[in-house]
C-alpha cells in the first residue's frame, strides 16, 4: 500500500480508537483531552494567532505543564491562569513556573481541577480573561464551550488547537506546518474566535451535538 495511505489509515484508526474511548465516557469522564505538550514552535503561533500583547489575561483550559502561558507571561508580561486534572501535568508546570520565577514573579498560577464541575466553573473570574487557550479534543472544545461563552466577557478571543467548537465557525484558521505532527498532514490547525452577539447563538452543546461532531471527526 501506499505509505501515505498506509499512514493514513493507521492515523484514523488511533483517533476511532480515541474517540471510542471518549464516546464510551460521555457526560461522565472529566478527561477533555489526553495529555500532548505543544512544541514550542506551535505555541509561539498559537500566541501569535490570538494577537496576545501586553495587558492581555490568558485563560489555558487543560494547561499540561503551563509552557503556554510561561511563554505568554516571559515575552508579553501576561498573567495567566491554567487548570489541570492531570497532578504530574500540574508538577510540572509547578517546577516550570519556579524555575522561571525570576522573570515571571507572580504572573501565572495553575490549579489542579477539573474545570468541567460547576464549582469549579463558578470560582472563576471569567470576567478577568481576555484569550482563552484550549488544546483538547472536539468533545472537550465542545464541552467547554458553553462554559466559556455563558462566562467570559464579549470581545474575549478564544483559539484551539487542532480541533475547532464544532458548528461555531471560526473567524481565522491557519495551519502551522509541523514535520513532527502526522506524516500525511500538513500541520497543525489553529481556530481563532470571538466571543461576540453572534457567538452566543452556540452556548448550549447538548449531547447530540457532541455525537455528531465527534463522529464527524473520527470519520473524516
Ligand atoms: C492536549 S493536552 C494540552 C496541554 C497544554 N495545553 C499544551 O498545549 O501543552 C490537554 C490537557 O487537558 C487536560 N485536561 C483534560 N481534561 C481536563 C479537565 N476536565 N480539566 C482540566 N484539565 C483537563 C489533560 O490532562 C491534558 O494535560
Amino acid at each position: 500500500m501506499d505509505p501515505v495511505e498506509e499512514a493514513k489509515k493507521r492515523q484514523h484508526s488511533i483517533l476511532r480508537q480515541v474517540q471510542g474511548e471518549l464516546l464510551k465516557n460521555l457526560g461522565k469522564a472529566p478527561t477533555l483531552a489526553p495529555y500532548t505538550p505543544t512544541p514550542q514552535g506551535i505555541l509561539d503561533k498559537v500566541l501569535e494567532f490570538a494577537h496576545v500583547g501586553q495587558g492581555d489575561v490568558v485563560y489555558d483550559i487543560g494547561c499540561g505543564d503551563g509552557r503556554l502561558l510561561c511563554s505568554a507571561a516571559e515575552k508579553f508580561g501576561t498573567k495567566g491562569l491554567g487548570w489541570d486534572i492531570e497532578p504530574a501535568a500540574i508538577e510540572d508546570a509547578r517546577k516550570l513556573i519556579a524555575s522561571k520565577a525570576g522573570v515571571l514573579g507572580h504572573l501565572v498560577e495553575v490549579r489542579c481541577e477539573d474545570i468541567t464541575k460547576p464549582e469549579i466553573v463558578a470560582g472563576v473570574d471569567w470576567q478577568a480573561v481576555t484569550v482563552v487557550v484550549m488544546y483538547l479534543s472536539i468533545q472537550g472544545n465542545l464541552t467547554m464551550r458553553p462554559i466559556v461563552l455563558k462566562n467570559v466577557k464579549k470581545g474575549t478571543r478564544v483559539v484551539t488547537v487542532q480541533f475547532g467548537m464544532g458548528d461555531w465557525q471560526p473567524k481565522e484558521k491557519c495551519i502551522v506546518p509541523y514535520e513532527g505532527h502526522h506524516k500525511d498532514s500538513a500541520g497543525i490547525p489553529l481556530f481563532y474566535y470571538e466571543v461576540d452577539d453572534e457567538a452566543q447563538n452556540y452556548r448550549d452543546t447538548d449531547e447530540r451535538e457532541l455525537r455528531e461532531w465527534t463522529m464527524k471527526v473520527s470519520a473524516s
